[in-house]
């Protein structure tokens, strides 16, 4: 398997693979307009050329960054790549010197092993809920907010090279 940035042909099964899981109500769908204006932002997984897993880091701020868009077929669910996948953006974030990734999910217990704590929702600043607007849940929003702060980011680094 290869974690690698995403490629402009890879734009089509990344859009694929979060519109299924967009349907079911689990992530906020991104359209190729999006993808394309954003591409830079996105590391995908792939076995086979085939894309199977995909995240997306947005910068938010100078100190806030967030994951999006995480998504990983369900084929190979289980197998370490969502892991794999936000410890990239984890590590893209810290390159880049920003302190703090967010994650607005229902994964909650997926995003704790890999070292997020949970944060109150209306502690975080205003531009964080910009996109929520194209979301259908906006008035009824029930996802969890954590964060991961990346100057501890001793753990990371560690479980990487186990
Ligand atoms: C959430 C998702 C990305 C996880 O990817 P994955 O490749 O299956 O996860 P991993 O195999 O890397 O799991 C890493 C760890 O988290 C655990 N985990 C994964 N999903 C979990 C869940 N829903 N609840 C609790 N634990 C979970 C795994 O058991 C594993 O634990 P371990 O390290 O003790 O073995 C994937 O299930 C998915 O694409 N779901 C649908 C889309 C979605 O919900 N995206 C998230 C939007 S924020």
């Amino acid at each position: 398997m290869l974690i690698r940035k995403a490629l402009i042909t890879d734009v089509d099964p990344i859009h694929d693979l979060i519109q299924g899981f967009a349907e079911q109500g689990l992530m906020l769908p991104r359209n190729h307009r999006s993808l394309y204006e954003h591409l830079q932002d996105f590391t995908v997984a792939v076995i086979d050329n085939k894309v199977v897993g995909t995240a997306g880091l947005h910068v938010l701020w100078k100190d806030l960054s967030e994951v999006r868009s995480l998504a990983v077929s369900t084929d190979q669910q289980g197998l370490g790549i969502g892991h794999q996948l936000v410890v990239a953006t984890i590590q893209e974030a810290q390159r880049m010197g920003i302190d703090q990734v967010l994650s607005l999910t229902y994964q909650t217990k997926f995003f704790q092993k890999l070292g997020f704590i949970l944060v109150r929702r209306d502690s975080l600043p205003h531009k964080v809920w910009k996109d929520c607007v194209y979301c259908k849940k906006f008035y009824q929003c029930d996802e969890t907010a954590l964060v991961y702060y990346t100057r501890s980011g001793v753990a990371v680094q560690q479980k990487i090279a186990d």
